[in-house]
């Protein structure tokens, strides 16, 4: 039951378009959105179906801020729910109350989501969350890889599929919300260390690292393109100035990164946007 869409400015100059759906659940009102990223080039790209990603966004309204949550991004990494308890609370409806801390210490929460499913927008001023100078790559053991700062997803064919600061991606191969972690490496038991296998520490640049592009090429690896910090778990990072290939498939031998086993063991991506 579309009922209202709105074209907003959001983010670095990106066009998002949303189609907002009204539900009651349970005798509360829910806003299901429908957001797509538009530019002023290719906008009939962009919106085609066949590079959509997969969205259910949900809207939280409070006093000063709206509070959006996508259920497809959320793996569950209760980041939120251990920062701020009074607002995220999932056993109660609505799961989250904005009112229930001070705006400043909610957005601070908000922006330690690794995955980029909590999101917000002011209504009282036009504050944004900052795009981080640096980007990095964070290795998560037995899970997937976390991605922060001027991240831009794209298709092989260069569609923006996702520009965002924080975004979490499959490494296991399972995920079913490709090229998006949806917490499969659990049900699977993936089993990959955190750790990078020649990591020292590295010293973050003095200049911005810009956008950092992520292409997940079909039944193959993550190709990435820019400047980034390797991050492992064990505290270990490295730069890499000229981007990387790294594995999504899970059968790499030489974790993160792809080593070619991806056409050994016929790894089908199987993309949730193609
Ligand atoms: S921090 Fe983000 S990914 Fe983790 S539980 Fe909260 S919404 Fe989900
Ligand atoms: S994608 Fe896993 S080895 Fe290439």
């Amino acid at each position: 039951m579309p009922l209202f869409g709105e074209l907003k400015d959001l983010k670095r100059n990106d066009m998002i378009y949303r189609i907002h759906f009204l539900e009651f659940v349970c005798g509360q009102l829910v806003i299901h959105t429908l957001t797509r990223t538009l530019t002023s080039c290719d906008t009939l790209v962009r919106s085609s179906p066949d590079h959509e990603m997969k969205e259910d966004i949900h809207q939280y309204t409070g006093e000063d801020i709206v509070v959006e949550y996508d259920v497809n991004r959320c793996i569950h990494a209760r980041e939120c729910v251990r920062g701020l308890p009074d607002v995220f609370d999932p056993d109660k409806r609505p799961w989250i109350e904005p009112d229930n801390a001070a705006v400043e210490e909610l957005m601070s929460v908000i922006m330690q989501c690794p995955t980029g499913a909590l999101q917000f927008e002011r209504t009282d001023t036009d504050y944004e969350e900052p795009v981080p100078e640096q980007n990095t790559v964070s290795v998560v053991p037995d899970g997937p890889l976390y991605l922060a700062g001027d991240v831009e997803i794209t298709s092989p064919d260069e569609t923006v599929l996702i520009r965002d600061t924080r975004v979490a991606l499959c490494r296991c191969g399972a995920s079913s919300n490709k090229p998006l972690c949806d917490n499969s490496h659990e049900a699977v038991e993936f089993e990959a260390s955190g750790t990078i296998s020649d990591g020292h520490t590295s010293h973050s640049p003095s200049e911005r690292d810009g956008t950092l592009r992520v292409t997940p090429l079909p039944d193959g690896p993550l190709r990435v393109e820019g400047r980034f910090e390797m991050q492992g778990h064990d505290g270990g990072a490295k730069r890499c100035g000229d981007g990387a290939t790294l594995c999504r498939c899970g059968g790499s031998n030489d974790k993160p990164s792809c080593d070619g086993t991806h056409e050994e063991i016929g790894f089908s991506s199987g993309e949730a946007s193609e």
